[in-house]
């Protein structure tokens, strides 16, 4: 089978390594089908291997692209965020892009294995420490770029350090657009740190005005629930909800750019508070201190994985 023209999305990815989360459906699984399709190698996570073995079946065939590969992990819990980074590093020398692109919306408040509300472990935690964790197999690439998927509800996000984990008072909206806006500030901290490294990292809005339809929200009950089913015909296709992703990782027109939010393949501006670097720092230790990971090392200005 001819291989898609890779000018189609602005770049070829022959040589690159890309590995996804949340690639077993919606957004994540057309964005491995859009890499795949361009050439790259292509890890895909999935937490269900049935669904994940599926999806990766479906890429290998349409994509014509054999190097496409299935990792298995949780992301709510960060013993598998461990296990995936190991094994990930076991199998590939280095990593030239990694999408934190897995999500989900809660309309009741549960906890993880960690005791952790979901919508923030899995949102944002994540995130956190899955790029921390592969930062040295990302160096290990010339130029590297990490992309976040957060979301127009960054906008009515507030970072409540009074009650991350929504114990005095959950709402999934709340929870949500909290995790939201903290990939923002996580992406622009995360520049900030990496300034000089050749690792880039940005994040995006995935959708426009209208929602991408995906499973995203599709067991949910209340208001969220009625709301997400009501706009399912006017929603766009995952192809197009994928498209920012793709541009991000693969465009030459984005090379060097890093620390910024992007919608429809154009930089935008984020909410006022995801510009507050003390916000950020002090996410960062939280973030820190809620992985494990040792918050002085998070603090220095370059995260070289090495000195830990
Ligand atoms: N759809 C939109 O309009 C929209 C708008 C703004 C932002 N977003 C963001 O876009 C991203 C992708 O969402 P989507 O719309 O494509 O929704 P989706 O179809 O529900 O896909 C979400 C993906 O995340 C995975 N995931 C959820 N919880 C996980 C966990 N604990 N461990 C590992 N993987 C997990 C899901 O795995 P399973 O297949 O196993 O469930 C699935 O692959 C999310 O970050 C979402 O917040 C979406």
């Amino acid at each position: 089978m001819e291989k898609p023209e890779t000018e189609k999305h602005g770049g070829a990815m022959d040589e690159k390594v890309c590995l996804i989360t949340g690639a077993t459906s919606g957004i994540g699984k057309a964005t491995a089908m859009g890499l795949a399709s361009m050439g790259a190698s292509v890890v895909m996570v999935g937490r269900d291997r049935s669904r994940g073995e599926a999806a990766l079946a479906e890429i290998k065939e349409k994509s014509a692209n054999a190097s496409v590969d299935l990792m298995l992990a949780d992301l709510s819990s960060q013993e598998q965020i461990r296990r995936l980074a190991d094994e990930f590093k076991e199998a590939y020398p280095q990593l030239d892009v990694l999408i934190n692109n897995a999500g989900l919306f809660r309309s009741k408040r549960i906890t993880t294995a960690d005791g952790l509300e979901m919508t923030f472990a899995v949102n944002h935690l994540a995130y956190f420490l899955l790029t921390k964790l592969l930062l040295g197999v990302l160096r290990a690439s010339a130029s590297s770029r990490i992309v976040n998927v957060s979301s127009g509800e960054q906008r009515n996000g507030t970072i409540n350090f009074d009650d991350l984990q929504g114990e005095k008072g959950y709402t999934g909206a709340k929870a949500y657009s909290q995790s939201k806006l903290a990939t923002v500030l996580f992406t622009y901290e995360l520049a900030r740190r990496l300034e000089g490294t050749g690792i880039s990292a940005n994040c995006l809005h995935p959708g426009g005005r209208v929602p991408v339809r995906t499973n995203f929200g599709s067991g949910v009950s209340g208001v969220f629930g009625v709301m997400v089913r009501a706009l399912r015909p006017l929603m766009i296709s995952p192809e197009k909800g994928a498209e920012t992703s793709i541009y991000l990782v693969s465009s030459p027109k984005v090379e060097g750019l890093s620390g910024r939010y992007f919608v429809k393949k154009a930089e935008a501006r984020s909410s006022d508070v995801s510009y507050d670097e003390r916000i950020a720092r002090r996410l960062w230790e939280v973030s820190a201190e809620l992985t494990n990971l040792p918050v002085k090392t998070c603090n220095q200005t370059l995260p070289f994985p090495g000195r830990e």
